[in-house]
């Protein structure tokens, strides 16, 4: 890679701090699947449409595969990886276990990045909750 077409970036990915030479066009997605064989992170549609692909960027939920890795310079990244710690799921993980929360099980690192970035709005799950249960 050259100067012209690559960029090393400093990008914080499940806590840890990584330097890296990127290509300018290279999909975040791309960098943390096979870069840093991060491969929990999926990819679906590669239009931003399914959410196969969803991470936290600084806390806020973004789709890899919209994002080049270079605007992850200086950015906290959050993968499916990232979410047990020592071997011990989060409760969402053991959640989402216990009840069998899939379909195919391809979208499930979204879906729990996803509502790992929910979980901080207790009453907007509650009535989502309870409205799921009023319509069944
Ligand atoms: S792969 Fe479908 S939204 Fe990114």
């Amino acid at each position: 890679m050259d100067a012209l077409t690559s960029k090393r970036i400093t990008v914080t990915v499940n806590g840890e701090e990584i330097e890296y030479d990127v290509e300018a066009r290279r999909l975040l997605v791309h960098f943390l699947r096979d870069d840093l064989d991060l491969t929990g992170t999926h990819v679906g549609c590669d239009t931003g449409n399914c959410g196969a692909c969803t991470v936290l960027y600084d806390g806020v939920l973004a789709k890899s595969c919209m994002l080049l890795a270079i605007q992850a310079d200086g950015a906290a990244i959050e993968t499916v990886e990232g979410l047990a710690q020592d071997g011990e799921l989060t409760a969402l993980q053991q959640s989402f276990s216990d009840h069998h929360a899939l379909q195919c099980g391809y979208c499930t690192p979204g879906m729990l990045m996803s509502a790992t970035a929910l979980t901080g709005y207790v009453n907007i799950v509650e009535a989502v909750k309870a409205a799921s249960g009023a319509s069944t």
